[in-house]
C-alpha cells in the first residue's frame, strides 16, 4: 500500500481508502451479515486501508464501523464522516439547519462510531450557492468543537450532481483556504474536470483531497458503459470512430492493468493533489484488485493522452 499526506493536516493516509456510503453503503443494501460487515472492514485495515469514510446518512453505517473497529488501537485508522445525513438542498438551508445541531451531530457521531474523536468531520454535498450563509454560521461552532478535541480536521464534500465544475471547492479554497484543510471530490476518468482547477488549487493551498466515485456506475457496469458512449457519439461529443463501441474503454486494459475499474482507480490517484482515493466496494475481491491497481498509480503515458483528448473537455459525468 502506498501512503500519502492528507494535506497539510500532518495525517498520512494510505492511497486506498473505504467508504461507507455510495450503493453499497457497507452491504446494508445487499443484505450483508453483521460478521461479512466485520469481515469486510477488517479485511479493509488488513490490506492496508487506514482511511474509512461515512456519513450520518449511510443508513447504520457509523454504528457498524463502531461495533467493527472495537478492539482495534484508535491511531491506527483514520475516520472521516460528514453531517447532515443529506446534502445541504440550496433552499431548504435557511430552514433545516442551525448552529447547535453541528455540535450534537458531532456528538451523535462520536457516540456511534465508539470513539472520542473524529479525525475529519466535514460538511456533506456543499453546494456554492450557500456557501457564505454557512461559514458564517458555522466557522464559530466549528472553532469551538476543535478546542473541545472532538474534531481534529474541517472539511466538505461537494454536491457532484449539482456541480459538474466543482464551484463549491474552488470557491471555498479560494475564500477560504485556512478553513478547509480536506475537500472530497468527484475525479474519474469520464468526469475529469477536477484536474483543471480544484486539484491544482488543492495542491496549492495544501488541502487534502478524498476522491469519491473513481468508479461508481458506469465503469462497473459494461452495458452503461456502452450505452454513455453510443449517447456521446451520437450527441457529437467524441468522434464515432474514437472507441469502439463495445467495450469502449478496453484499450486500457494491458500491461498490467487488469480491468476498466483498475485504470479508473489509476487515473484518480495519478493526480498528485489526490491523496486518497475511496473505494465503495462491498466485495473483498474487488477491494483487494482496486488496492492493487493503486500499488502502482500511473497509467501508461500514451493511454492518459488518449484519455484526456478524448474526455478531458466533454461535459462531465456528473449524476453518476
Ligand atoms: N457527496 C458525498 O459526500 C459523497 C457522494 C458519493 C460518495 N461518497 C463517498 O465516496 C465513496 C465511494 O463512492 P461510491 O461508492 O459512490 O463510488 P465507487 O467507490 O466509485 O463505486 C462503487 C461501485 O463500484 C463497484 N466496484 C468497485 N470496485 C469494483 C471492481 N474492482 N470491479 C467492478 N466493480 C467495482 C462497486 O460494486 P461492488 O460492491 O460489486 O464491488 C460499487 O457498485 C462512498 O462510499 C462514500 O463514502 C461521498
Amino acid at each position: 500500500m502506498l501512503y500519502r499526506q492528507l494535506g497539510n493536516t500532518g495525517v498520512r493516509v494510505s492511497l486506498a481508502s473505504y467508504g461507507t456510503g455510495g450503493a453499497r453503503q457497507l452491504g446494508q443494501n445487499s443484505g450483508m451479515s453483521s460478521e461479512e460487515q466485520d469481515r469486510l472492514i477488517r479485511g479493509a485495515l488488513d490490506m492496508g486501508i487506514n482511511l474509512i469514510d461515512s456519513s450520518a446518512g449511510y443508513g447504520n453505517a457509523e454504528e457498524i464501523l463502531g461495533r467493527a473497529l472495537i478492539g482495534i488501537p484508535r491511531d491506527s485508522y483514520v475516520i472521516a464522516t460528514k453531517w447532515p445525513q443529506e446534502n445541504f438542498a440550496p433552499d431548504g438551508f435557511e430552514i433545516a439547519q442551525e448552529p447547535g445541531d453541528l455540535t450534537e451531530a458531532v456528538d451523535g457521531a462520536l457516540q456511534r462510531l465508539k470513539t472520542d474523536y473524529i479525525d475529519v468531520m466535514q460538511f456533506h454535498g456543499l453546494h456554492v450557492s450557500y456557501y457564505a450563509e454557512l461559514v458564517d454560521r458555522y466557522a464559530p461552532v466549528m472553532s469551538e468543537i476543535t478546542r473541545s478535541g472532538k474534531v481534529r480536521h474541517w472539511g466538505f464534500s461537494e454536491w457532484a450532481r449539482q456541480d459538474p465544475w466543482h464551484d463549491a471547492v474552488v470557491h471555498a479554497l479560494k475564500t477560504d483556504p485556512e478553513l478547509w484543510e480536506v475537500v472530497m471530490l468527484k475525479h474519474n476518468m469520464l468526469s475529469q474536470s477536477a484536474a483543471k482547477e480544484a486539484l491544482p488549487l488543492a495542491a496549492e493551498t495544501g488541502t487534502g483531497v478524498i476522491v469519491m466515485a473513481a468508479v461508481r456506475t458506469y465503469i462497473s457496469h459494461e452495458d452503461r458503459l456502452r450505452e454513455l458512449f453510443a449517447g456521446w457519439k451520437r450527441d457529437g461529443v467524441i468522434p464515432a470512430d474514437s472507441v469502439p463501441d463495445d467495450r469502449p474503454l478496453d484499450w486500457l486494459v494491458h500491461d498490467g492493468v487488469d480491468s476498466v475499474a483498475s485504470a479508473a482507480y489509476k487515473y484518480a490517484a495519478s493526480n498528485p493533489a489526490v491523496s486518497t482515493v475511496l473505494s465503495g466496494t462491498s466485495n473483498l475481491k474487488h477491494l483487494e484488485s482496486n488496492i492493487s491497481a493503486l500499488e502502482d498509480p500511473s497509467l501508461p503515458e500514451a493511454d492518459m493522452r488518449r484519455l484526456v483528448d478524448l474526455l478531458g473537455d466533454t461535459e462531465a459525468v456528473v449524476a453518476e
